[in-house]
């Protein structure tokens, strides 16, 4: 049976970087499954923050003088502002540097400590700082890069050892028993062949630096930063005491994640979760890497995309809707500002805009201003025979299984086709040429009006703010914006007033360089 509740997260962001579009994508894309999952009427908790600790960002702080507690508190801040500047609506923001946090991580680290699944010895290998991940001899290219193309260094410090080895077995045996444990499908294949392929016990403790959690009765060490950062999707939901929170969220998790960090989440933190004897998170959810203009998006060549930037020159909603609509989610994607003020034009302006616009001028002109009027019979009737209003409700309830299935920009693509029928339904029935036949009028504008009432409701995760204003010109209530509002139930009340129609999505210049 399915929850109620459904949890929800990002990966935390590290703080030695300011965000890019790889930030805003994973952040947005939670977003618009966290807002679909309250509209269809699940208990959302939905999670992000920042990753703190550990020697990338020391040696950051380091850089900027600063120390690295001034350092995280300042650059942590600015992901908080992202998370207000995207309109994300994440119920709370972890930072792995507060006091529930380290008070988990602890707790976790002994209970491995307990469980005997952590013994002390001696690391001698490679280190990416950038990747915070260790790399054994075969891995590396041939120039002596980790395979990510990070540089690597030669660590030897004692160290504490997890027995990820032991859990080769029952982490096969576990993707076997919960094939849906890991999207999209491609990526469940890696997964599990880099498991097959053996797994050798993993080095959690570092001593050469100190920025991090200290591990508990030996504080020349401090905790591994992945092990650290993992936890922060428990130590949120309160961790390790017996909150509601914890029990109610914990099985229904969700972590999406970009496809660099899918071994971290798919091997390494289920292994630690059954070490440590508590229940696994329900999905993984690795989405693909975006490219700028064709090129790989890096510092060193300067085509970081700067999110803000992008929100400035065209807009959030658009900018949201460019980035859910582009790539079928999973897979890569090339960003190009050509591609997006044709996505915007093609499809927001000219069939949802457009749409709007012809239909809400059309009742302002014709009908008094007011939803046409027309019988309940008639309404009645168009739930069940009109074809535009039945397509409508069946694509809404198919979103359903794409939402779940984290087919996102499939979901956009049954909301376009609903309105390339609309459009295609107003220009068969000219209702502006119905002026000697008020009644067929009303009902076609009726209809018309109805169905731009389920895109908007269906538009609320992916343009809240355009979607909201979609609704207000129609002035419905904010309690009837759900999913279950898109039925004859909810249906607009004939003769009540609409709002002066504005253009809701302009159409944007094409030479914006
Ligand atoms: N701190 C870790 C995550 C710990 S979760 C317990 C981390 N942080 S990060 O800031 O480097 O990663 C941010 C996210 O951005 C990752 O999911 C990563 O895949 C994503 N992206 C970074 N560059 C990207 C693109 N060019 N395109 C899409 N997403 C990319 O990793």
């Amino acid at each position: 049976m399915s929850s109620k509740y459904y949890y929800i997260t990002t990966p935390i962001y590290y703080v030695n970087d300011v965000p890019h579009i790889g930030h805003a994508y994973t952040s947005i894309a939670c977003d618009v499954i966290a807002r679909f999952m309250r509209l269809a009427g699940k208990n959302v908790m939905f999670l992000t923050g920042t990753d703190e600790h550990g020697q990338k960002v020391e040696k950051s702080a380091e850089k900027f003088g600063m120390k690295p507690q001034e350092f995280t508190d300042k650059n942590s801040e600015i992901f908080r502002k992202m998370m207000h500047q995207l309109n994300i609506s994440n119920d709370d923001f972890i930072r792995t540097t507060e006091n529930r946090h380290k008070k988990a991580v602890e707790h976790f680290w002994q209970e491995l400590v307990d469980k005997d699944e952590i013994y002390l010895d001696k690391y001698d290998g490679w280190y990416s700082v950038r990747d915070e991940a260790f790399y054994s001899e075969d891995e590396l290219t041939a120039d002596g890069l980790a395979p990510t193309g990070a540089p690597v260094e030669w660590v030897e410090e004692p160290s504490y050892f997890f027995k990820l080895s032991k859990w080769q077995d029952k982490l096969l045996e576990f993707y076997h028993n919960n094939p849906d444990f890991i999207y999209p499908e491609s990526r469940k294949n890696e997964v599990i062949s880099f498991v097959k392929s053996g797994l050798v016990d993993l080095s959690v403790s570092r001593t050469s630096f100190g920025w991090g959690i200290k591990v508990p009765g030996d504080e020349k060490h401090v905790i591994y930063v992945w092990l650290d950062a993992l936890t922060n999707y428990i130590s949120a939901l309160g961790y390790p005491g017996n909150s509601e929170k914890y029990s109610n969220f914990w099985p229904t998790a969700t972590h999406v994640v970009g496809k660099d960090i899918l071994r971290f989440h798919a091997v390494y933190w289920p292994a630690f979760l059954m070490a440590a004897g508590l229940p696994l998170p329900k999905s993984i959810v690795a989405h693909g890497w975006w490219t700028n203009e064709g090129q790989k998006i890096s510092k060193s060549v300067g085509n970081v995309i700067d999110p803000f930037k992008l929100i400035d020159e065209f807009g959030l909603d658009q900018v949201r809707y460019f980035l859910m609509r582009e790539v079928t989610f999973g897979n890569d994607g090339n960003f190009s500002k050509d591609n997006l003020v044709a996505r915007i034009n093609s499809e927001l302006s000219n069939k949802i805009g457009n749409l709007m616009q012809r239909t809400c001028s059309l009742v302002y002109k014709y009908c008094n201003k007011q939803v046409p009027k027309v019988s309940k019979e008639f309404i009645a009737k168009i739930y069940l025979e009109s074809e535009l209003i039945n397509l409508a409700i069946n694509l809404g309830h198919q979103n359903n299984d794409l939402m779940h299935s984290f087919q996102i920009n499939k979901v956009l693509d049954n909301i376009i086709n609903i309105a390339e029928q609309a459009n295609a339904f107003i220009d068969k029935e000219a209702p502006w040429a119905l002026k000697s036949d008020q009644e067929k009028m009303n009902e076609v504008l009726y209809i018309l009006l109805e169905v731009i009432r389920h895109l908007g409701i269906m538009l609320l995760p992916f343009v809240p703010d355009s979607a909201s204003k979609m609704l207000d010109q129609l002035n419905i209530l904010e309690d009837s914006r759900s999913f279950s509002d898109l039925s004859p139930n909810s249906a607009l009340i004939p003769e009540s007033m609409i709002n002066q129609p504005t253009p809701i999505f302009p159409r944007l210049e094409n030479d914006i360089s």
